[in-house]
C-alpha cells in the first residue's frame, strides 16, 4: 500500500510561514475511502497548493473579509481551501458534507456567502454521493451564491447548466505562475477567521464566529497541552472537518504545531471494523482523538480486529463531544492503549474554540469518564439554585467566569443573540448549557445538557429544527422531538407526531415517510431511532408543548413524582406512556 502513495521528493524551499525543517515533513497523510488510495503531502507541497487556490480565489474576487463557503468531504482540498481563505484574510464557512440541500441552503443564506467551493462526487463507506446535485438543489432554494469553484472534479458540467444564479468555475482552469503570487494580506488579530454553524434550540443554525489570533493561539497551545509534541508525531483525529473538532484538532492544532495529521475520508467500519486500527499501525500514529460513539461501534465488532493490530506507536488517546461511559473508557484504555496511554477526555464546545477541560496525567490513567481540570485561564463556576456551588459532589450548571483566549466573537449577523443566549442568565458568566459536578480532587464530570439540544453521536442537533422538518409531512399536525439514551450513539432521536387525520391508512408507511423526511431536510445524522404517532401532546394552558415530560417518558422515568397540574391535558400522558412501553418491548425483541 505504501508504494502506491504519491510522495514527492522536494527540495527545501524557503516559503514564508514554514518553520525551519518543516517543508520536507509530511503535513497531511490522506487515507482514501478505498484501501490503498492514499497520498502524502509535505508542508512544502501544501504551501504550493494553498498558493494556487489562493490565487484562483483572488482572481474570482475573494478579498479580505469575504465569506467563502466550503462544502467538501474529507479530502486534502478541504484543508487547502481553508488555508487559502486564511491567507487572503477571507472568512471560511465549512458546511458538513453530510448535510442535505435544505440544511446547506439555510447555512449558505445565513452567512450571506457569494462563493462556494465544492466537488462533484464524494465517497464514503464504499458509497458515492453526487454532492453536486445537492448543491444544485440548494442553490435552487435561494441563496446569494454567485460563484461556485469546483475542485477535484472532472469537467462534466458545462458553465451555465448549473444554476440560473451562479457561475461555475473549475480549479484546474486557473493555472499558476509566479506572477500570480499574492502577498499575504494584512489582518487584524480580532478579524474573523471562520464561521461554523452549530445547533442551538431555536430552530435556526447559529453561525459561531471565531477570531484569527485568539482561536489560533488557543488551539495551538491546547494541542500541546493535551497531546504533547515530539519529533515525528502523527496525529489522527477521526472527526469530520465539518464540525469544530475537525477544525481545531484535525487541522489547525496539529498543523500549527508542525505535526503530521491523518485525513481519513471513510467511516470506521469500511471495509471492516479493523480499518482505524490498521491506519494507526500503517502510519505509526502517536495520538488518536475520537468520539465515544465511534469507540462503542468498534467495541461491538469482532475482537480479532483489534487483536490483530499492534497499536504500539500510540502514546496518547483522546475523546470529545459526548459523555465517555466507564465501560467504553476501560475498553479504550486496555484494548487500544494497552494500559499505557492516558485518555484525555476533553470537554469543550464550538463556541469555546478549543478544549477547556482535560484530565491531568494521573486522572487520565485512572478515572473513567471525568473531563479533568480547566486548562490555562479557564475559570469554571457551577451555578446552583442559590448561587455558586463550592462543595464537591453537588451538581450545577456549568458556567465560565471571565474569558479565555479562544472564545468566539459572537454569532454571525446576530450580535444581540450572543449576549442574550450566553450571558443573560447569570451576570458576568458565560452559560455553557451543560450540567456538571466537581469531585474531591477538583476533577469535573459532565452530566448532560440543560436545554433542548440533542447530542447524537457527538453531533449537536436542535430539537426545534428537527420538529420543523417533521411538520413538513402532509399528515403531521404537531410534533415534538426529544433525545433518549442510546447504547451506541449516546443519545437517540425520538419523534412524537400528531397526525392531522388519525384515521388515515398506513401508519407504518407514515412513520417511514417521517424518517425519510428528516433525512431529506437535515441529513442522515438526523434519522430518528423511533417515531410514535400519538393522539395529542402534553401542553401548557398557553398551548406550548412540554418537551420535558416526553423526554421523561422516552427515558423510561416515572412521572408519578412530577407535578403535571400545569398541563392543559394531563390525561394524554398515560396513553403516551403505554404506547412508549409497547415500542420499547417491540424494539427489544428486534421488531
Ligand atoms: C458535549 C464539540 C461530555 C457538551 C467539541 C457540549 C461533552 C457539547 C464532552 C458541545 C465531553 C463535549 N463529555 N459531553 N468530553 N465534550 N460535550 O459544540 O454537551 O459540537 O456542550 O463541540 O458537546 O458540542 P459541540
Amino acid at each position: 500500500m505504501k508504494e502506491e502513495r504519491q510522495g514527492t521528493e522536494e527540495k527545501e524551499t524557503n516559503y514564508d510561514g514554514i518553520k525551519p525543517g518543516q517543508s520536507l515533513k509530511r503535513a497531511i497523510s490522506f487515507e482514501g475511502d478505498e484501501v490503498g488510495r492514499g497520498k502524502e503531502i509535505t508542508y512544502c507541497e501544501m504551501q504550493r497548493e494553498v498558493r494556487r487556490l489562493q490565487s484562483a480565489l483572488h482572481r474570482l474576487g475573494v478579498k479580505k473579509g469575504t465569506v467563502v463557503s466550503i462544502y467538501l468531504p474529507m479530502v486534502t482540498e478541504l484543508i487547502v481551501a481553508m488555508l487559502a481563505c486564511v491567507q487572503l484574510g477571507a472568512v471560511h464557512s465549512v458546511i458538513f458534507s453530510g448535510f442535505s440541500a435544505r440544511a446547506l441552503a439555510e447555512r449558505l443564506r445565513e452567512s450571506g456567502s457569494e462563493f462556494l467551493i465544492t466537488q462533484n462526487v464524494s465517497q464514503r463507506g464504499g458509497k458515492e454521493k453526487r454532492l453536486i446535485e445537492t448543491v444544485i438543489s440548494a442553490l435552487g432554494a435561494g441563496t446569494f451564491v454567485k460563484k461556485v469553484l469546483l475542485v477535484n472534479s472532472e469537467k462534466k458540467i458545462r458553465n451555465g447548466t448549473f444554476s440560473r444564479t451562479a457561475t461555475i468555475f473549475f480549479c484546474q482552469d486557473f493555472g499558476y505562475d509566479k506572477a500570480d503570487e499574492i502577498k499575504n494580506v494584512a489582518v487584524d488579530p480580532e478579524d474573523p477567521l471562520f464561521i461554523l454553524f452549530t445547533s442551538g434550540s431555536t430552530g435556526k443554525p447559529k453561525g459561531v464566529v471565531h477570531r484569527r489570533k485568539g482561536y489560533m493561539e488557543h488551539v495551538e497551545e491546547s494541542y500541546r497541552q493535551i497531546f504533547g509534541i515530539l519529533e515525528g508525531d502523527v496525529h489522527f483525529c477521526t472527526a469530520d472537518i465539518g464540525w469544530i473538532t475537525g477544525h481545531s484538532y484535525g487541522v489547525y492544532g496539529p498543523l500549527s504545531n508542525g505535526v503530521t495529521t491523518i485525513l481519513y475520508q471513510g467511516t470506521p467500519t469500511y471495509p471492516d471494523p479493523g480499518r482505524l486500527w490498521r491506519i494507526i499501525d500503517e502510519h505509526n500514529v502517536t495520538s488518536f482523538y475520537t468520539s465515544p460513539t465511534a469507540l462503542r461501534t468498534l467495541m461491538k465488532a469482532d475482537s480479532t480486529y483489534v487483536e490483530k493490530a499492534s497499536l504500539e506507536s500510540l502514546r496518547v488517546l483522546g475523546t470529545v463531544g459526548e459523555a465517555l461511559d466507564p465501560v467504553t473508557w476501560r475498553w479504550f484504555f486496555e484494548k487500544i492503549g494497552h494500559g499505557r496511554c492516558p485518555i484525555k477526555n476533553t470537554w469543550w464546545q464550538t463556541e469555546t474554540g478549543g478544549a477547556l477541560m482535560c484530565p491531568d496525567p494521573a486522572s487520565a490513567m485512572k478515572k473513567p469518564g471525568c473531563v479533568g481540570k480547566p486548562l490555562f485561564g479557564v475559570e469554571p463556576v457551577l451555578m446552583g439554585a442559590s448561587g455558586p456551588i463550592k462543595k464537591p459532589g453537588e451538581k450545577g450548571e456549568l458556567c465560565l467566569k471571565n474569558s479565555w483566549i479562544g472564545r468566539c466573537i459572537g454569532i454571525w449577523n446576530d450580535p444581540d443573540y450572543f449576549n442574550k443566549a450566553y450571558f443573560a442568565q447569570y451576570e458576568g458568566l458565560f452559560t455553557t448549557g451543560d450540567m456538571a459536578m466537581r469531585d474531591e480532587d477538583g476533577d469535573y464530570w459532565i452530566l448532560g445538557r440543560t436545554d433542548d439540544v440533542l447530542n447524537v453521536s457527538g453531533h449537536r442537533l436542535d430539537s426545534a429544527e428537527m420538529e420543523k422538518a417533521v411538520l413538513l409531512h402532509p399528515n403531521v399536525a404537531e410534533a415534538c422531538v426529544v433525545g433518549f439514551p442510546h447504547d451506541v450513539k449516546g443519545q437517540g432521536i425520538f419523534v412524537f407526531a400528531v397526525p392531522k387525520n388519525a384515521e388515515a391508512e398506513g401508519q407504518k408507511e407514515q412513520i417511514q415517510e417521517i424518517k425519510n423526511q428528516m433525512r431529506k431536510e437535515i441529513g442522515a445524522i438526523a434519522t430518528p431511532d423511533g417515531v410514535l404517532l400519538v393522539d395529542d401532546l402534553p401542553k401548557t394552558r398557553s398551548g406550548k408543548i412540554v418537551r420535558r415530560f416526553l423526554r421523561k417518558i422516552t427515558n423510561g422515568d416515572d412521572l408519578e413524582q412530577e407535578d403535571t397540574t400545569m398541563l392543559l391535558n394531563e390525561e394524554v400522558l398515560k396513553p403516551i406512556t403505554e404506547q412508549m412501553k409497547r415500542w420499547f418491548a417491540l424494539t427489544a425483541c428486534g421488531a
